[in-house]
């Protein structure tokens, strides 16, 4: 059983940290060394991956400590350029253990398939005629990917949807719900949609336009929740409730403001992201899908939300709060989130296999429910520094260490510079230059 409480590992050298995630993967070091050598792609793969390669782009490759979910410690490989959003969010996770972790829930993994049809003569009459042939629809759609068939995958169900009726000329939309069990499902669902066009064009009367799936899988959604209490948000000469009524008042201005609720999904996406893509991810289906969902209501929404438990507070079973918790802060997060675990780029990266070998995951939906309670920990995160002392401090601790390297600091200067130019709050690469000839001075007398 892994731990993903790990005092300070921080502190420990790369090489080390790497000792400890092979220990977790039941791997020598030096095969994780090979499987994340040059950022875990192999130029020649890449080639073979997409058109006009140059090279490969790596990013840092972290592991979010802390978190617990559904009663077990996961270790969060987190692909991220960002300073301290990994060590925000392993924060925040530390504080949701003190309330016994996250909790989460993930929908089947069904995807949408879209397929328009226009110039369809009688809306209702085609509506009735795919409808009646739901049953042999779903057969075809399951014959275009019988290996998915094969994994227990396959078409669920069909709707049809009107998008706008002028006298004979309607126009439709019909959707398939695919059923893609581990898989991202993308390809998956293109092949049954453009399988499936020929025959409803036949049924509606009309003409098939576009087949593709929708990013919008509102089917494939996860919710997560998590309970703190407000001793464990104390900090700086604030109360943990001081703490706590602060992150739930920036909760309600997320929830009255989509300018503030931008950079509160903002803040969510630092966490989730870096799950999605160093596990090998499309970060961009996630992205879409995520902001559409906030959007549904017509007015674009907060991701997730916080509140103080009371007697009215329920989980995500619908259970109400034990009186022992009241008092406490309660966030909670819903979203689309299509995530795979097999097929897609995890076929050729191996850095991201390797990455999703150490989240310790078995299926999409766990990967989903890891993916939102790490963005649920970096809300947290945010919302605390931006209810007490800001975001910058914190923020340009770390900033420093990147201007440290930028200005030519190398190993234990880093931390040096760094240490020194926020103490004299000038993160600048011109007083790490001079911060880094005065070390060197030192260190040659
Ligand atoms: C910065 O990457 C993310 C934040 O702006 C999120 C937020 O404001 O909630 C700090």
């Amino acid at each position: 059983m892994i731990t993903s409480r790990i005092p300070g590992f921080y502190k420990l050298s790369l090489e080390e940290r790497r000792q400890v995630a092979a220990e977790a993967l039941g791997i020598a070091p030096s095969e994780l060394d090979a499987a994340l050598a040059g950022g875990g792609l192999d130029p020649a793969r890449a080639d073979k991956t997409v058109e006009n390669v140059i090279g490969t782009y790596a990013l840092p490759l972290a592991l979010g400590l802390n978190v617990k979910m559904n009663g077990r410690d996961y270790l969060a490989p987190m692909a991220v350029e960002e300073p301290s959003v990994v060590a925000a969010a392993s924060a925040a996770a530390r504080s949701v253990r003190d309330g016994g972790g996250f909790t989460a829930v993930a929908d089947a993994p069904i995807m949408l398939a879209q397929i328009e049809l226009d110039r369809v003569p009688d809306a209702h009459a085609a509506g009735r005629a795919i409808m009646a042939q739901e049953r042999r629809l779903r057969a075809l759609a399951d014959a275009s990917v019988p290996g998915l068939v094969s994994r227990g995958g396959g078409a669920r169900h069909v709707e049809v949807r009107l998008l706008d009726g002028t006298a004979g000329a309607a126009w439709l939309v019909v959707h398939v719900h695919l059923d893609c069990r581990d898989a991202m499902g993308a390809n998956l669902v293109n092949t049954v949609a453009e399988a499936l066009g020929p025959e409803l064009e036949a049924l509606s009367g009309g003409r098939c336009g576009l087949r593709i799936l929708s990013n919008l899988c509102d089917t494939r959604r996860v919710r997560a929740l998590c309970r703190v209490p407000a001793a464990a948000l104390a900090m700086e000469g604030r109360s943990g409730e001081e703490v706590r009524d602060g992150i739930v008042r920036a909760s309600r201005f997320a929830e009255r403001d989509p300018y503030r609720a931008a950079t509160h999904n903002k803040g969510i996406m630092n966490g989730i992201d870096p799950v999605v893509i160093a596990t090998g991810n499309d970060w961009r289906a996630v992205e879409a899908g995520a902001h559409a969902w906030a959007a549904r209501g017509g007015h674009y929404a907060p991701l997730a939300t916080w509140s103080v438990v009371n007697a009215e507070t329920r989980d995500l079973s619908g259970v109400l709060a034990s009186p022992a918790q009241f008092g406490w802060l309660q966030g909670r997060i819903e979203l689309p989130l299509a995530l795979g675990i097999v097929g897609g780029t995890l076929r050729v990266h191996e850095g991201a296999k390797a990455a999703l070998a150490l989240s310790g995951v078995a299926s999409a939906q766990e990967l989903a429910m890891l993916a939102a309670s790490v963005g649920l920990a970096s809300n947290l995160a945010a919302l605390r520094a931006l209810a007490t002392v800001g975001i910058q401090r914190g923020h340009m601790a770390l900033h420093a260490r990147s201007v440290a390297i930028a200005a030519g600091a190398e190993t234990d200067e880093v931390e040096r510079v760094a240490a020194r130019i926020s103490e004299l709050g000038a993160v600048t690469v011109e007083a790490a230059k001079a911060a880094l000839t005065e070390l060197r001075g030192e260190a040659a007398e």
